[in-house]
């Protein structure tokens, strides 16, 4: 302190003398003075002492990021030279998987390493692009325009602007179900939500029934995704099953619901977005009905995939790894995904690619029925979490006693139409049409009287398939007023609408129409 007293006032010496009001005011300022000197010396040795340790840190960054983009470099050459068979799906998606985790090291790079120079992080970034791109390339080729046109994954993720919105695939012979899944959705539970009818080519779906689905709401819009995506590795022209992950990876909703042309829901989809396993994963998958246990041939395919591999809890937890339960595990006519989430997105490509021509056609669909269960498969794979929905299907429809004449007393419901609930434990969609029997039109609607949750137990050999009922978990349509309601208003619904289209719904129930899935 004293030394500084002496520095300050030798600091002094040699200038002009103050006057005496100064003086005294000067000497009251001194030890003002002392602080801010002692302050400023504190922060030179600080900013000093700062400068190094910044400098440190930045060399540590540098070192940090260094390895990390080294190693992820080497995964990537590893993965663009991977020459094992890509029937070797896991392989595959081990493969799938170094994409991920370059995006990852290159979204997270700034602020994990803050320290480095602006120059460096784009340096790097755009390194970590360039790898990116050449491994997307590599393995999903299928996500290009065409071979001229290619496309990167931020362009493709670009397009998905409007927030949420279902897309309902269809082709001419679904024409009739389109009909009144968006005149129940529009005209019954009033979703808010715009829907895009998707076909694959102007022949999938004539441009007479395109005005008509049009024409039943402002919201409604028809979009042809055929040459969206590389029709050479896709080849969906004319549509069929693989259309729906190649629609779901096109379309500008960023939260999308993908409903088949013959589900029917009984209130506002949008309830999904509000399911806990949706809101954790950004997935809602629906479980088939609980049919054919111990069926070997696709667990055993399966379990051979999965050889080395740990089962996720979901799976593990499953009847379907464990035991065999059924041959199906899930139904895919109704999926939602919210493509905001990275996770998501990288499930979406993988499932994709498992849709592509050459690899449903040699394992996919070889070993399983359709796309269904290659949504869940490819999330399980590439180690991405997913939800799919605890209960199997359920079933609704009206109480039978098919085994009568075998002086059974067992109840059963006879139907076509699996049965789901939402979260919360209410009716939420059918499958299999707005029909009593989607092959027999003639039959007329369903005219439901009961529903069940699902059960183990069904009886195959009826035309429809049955399932035995425990009356203590039937529900009655008779005690549901608000069911009945929703029900009436939803036939109403689809009267009125067929009416406006007799001439384009004639050849619908004049033959059968082929089953798209
Ligand atoms: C940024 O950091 C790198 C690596 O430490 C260095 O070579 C480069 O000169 C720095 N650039 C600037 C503009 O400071
Ligand atoms: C990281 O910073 C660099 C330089 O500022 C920039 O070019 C790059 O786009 C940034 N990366 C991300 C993911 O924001
Ligand atoms: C009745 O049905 C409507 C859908 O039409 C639904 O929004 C509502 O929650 C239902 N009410 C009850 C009590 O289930
Ligand atoms: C999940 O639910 C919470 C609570 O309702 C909500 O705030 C959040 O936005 C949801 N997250 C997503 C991704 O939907
Ligand atoms: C719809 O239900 C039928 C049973 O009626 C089932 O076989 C089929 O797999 C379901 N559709 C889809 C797309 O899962």
């Amino acid at each position: 302190m004293v030394r500084e007293i002496t520095s300050v006032s030798s600091f002094r010496t040699g200038l002009p003398g103050p006057s005496r009001n100064s003086r005294r005011s000067c000497s009251r300022r001194l030890p003002f003075v002392l602080v801010a000197a002692t302050l400023l010396f504190a922060l030179v040795v600080l900013v000093r002492q700062s400068s190094t340790e910044q400098a440190a840190r930045s060399a540590a960054d540098l070192e940090g990021a260094d390895q990390e983009l080294l190693k992820v470099l080497v995964r990537t050459k590893e993965a663009l030279e991977d020459q094992t068979d890509w029937r070797d799906i896991a392989a595959y998606a081990d493969r799938a998987k170094v994409l991920m985790d370059l995006d990852e090291f290159g979204t997270t790079l700034n602020d994990t390493y803050a320290n480095l120079n602006a120059s460096t992080q784009a340096l790097y970034s755009r390194s970590v692009q360039h790898h990116h791109q050449s491994l997307l390339q590599e393995i999903y080729p299928y996500i290009n325009k065409s071979p001229q046109i290619p496309r990167t994954l931020a362009g493709l993720r670009s397009t998905w602007k409007i927030p949420r919105g279902i897309i309902i695939p269809c082709g001419n012979d679904q024409f009739i179900y389109a009909v009144h899944l968006i005149a129940t959705l529009k005209h019954v539970h009033n979703t808010d939500l715009p829907i895009h009818v998707v076909y694959a080519g102007s022949d999938d779906l004539i441009p007479e029934k395109r005005a008509a689905l049009r024409s039943i709401h402002p919201s409604v819009e028809t979009v042809d995704i055929l040459n969206h995506f590389d029709e050479q590795h896709v080849g969906i022209h004319g549509g069929g099953w693989a259309i729906k992950s190649f629609a779901i990876l096109a379309s500008p909703f960023a939260e999308v619901i993908i409903a088949d042309a013959d589900a029917i829901f009984v209130q506002n989809p949008e309830v999904m977005f509000d399911d806990p396993g949706y809101n954790r994963t950004g997935t809602l998958f629906f479980r088939d009905r609980e049919i054919f246990p111990g069926w070997g041939q696709v667990h055993e395919w399966w379990h051979d995939v999965m050889k080395g591999r740990e089962p996720s809890a979901q799976m593990a937890a499953s009847r379907w790894w464990s035991d065999q339960a059924s041959r199906e595990e899930m139904e895919s006519g109704v999926v939602v995904f919210d493509k905001r989430r990275t996770s998501v997105v990288y499930g979406l490509l993988y499932t994709g690619w498992l849709n592509t021509r050459m690899v449903r056609e040699a394992v996919t669909y070889e070993n399983t029925y359709g796309d269904k269960e290659s949504f869940w498969m490819a999330f399980e794979l590439v180690g991405l979490p997913y939800h799919l929905d605890g209960e199997y299907a359920g079933i609704i429809g009206q109480l039978t006693h098919p085994d009568t004449k075998a002086h059974s007393i067992d109840t059963f419901i006879q139907s076509d139409h699996l049965f789901h609930r939402d979260h919360r434990g209410r009716p939420l969609w059918w499958n299999g049409s707005l029909f009593q029997e989607k092959r027999v039109k003639d039959r007329g609607y369903l005219i439901a009287t009961h529903w069940s949750p699902g059960t183990v137990d069904w009886n195959c050999d009826t035309e429809p398939w049955s399932m035995r009922v425990d009356m203590r978990d039937v529900r009655s349509l008779h005690d549901d007023a608000n069911f009945t309601r929703v029900l009436t208003d939803m036939i109403g619904a689809a009267v009125f609408w067929e009416g406006r289209f007799p001439r384009l719904l004639e050849r619908h129930y004049a033959t059968d129409s082929t089953d798209r899935g």
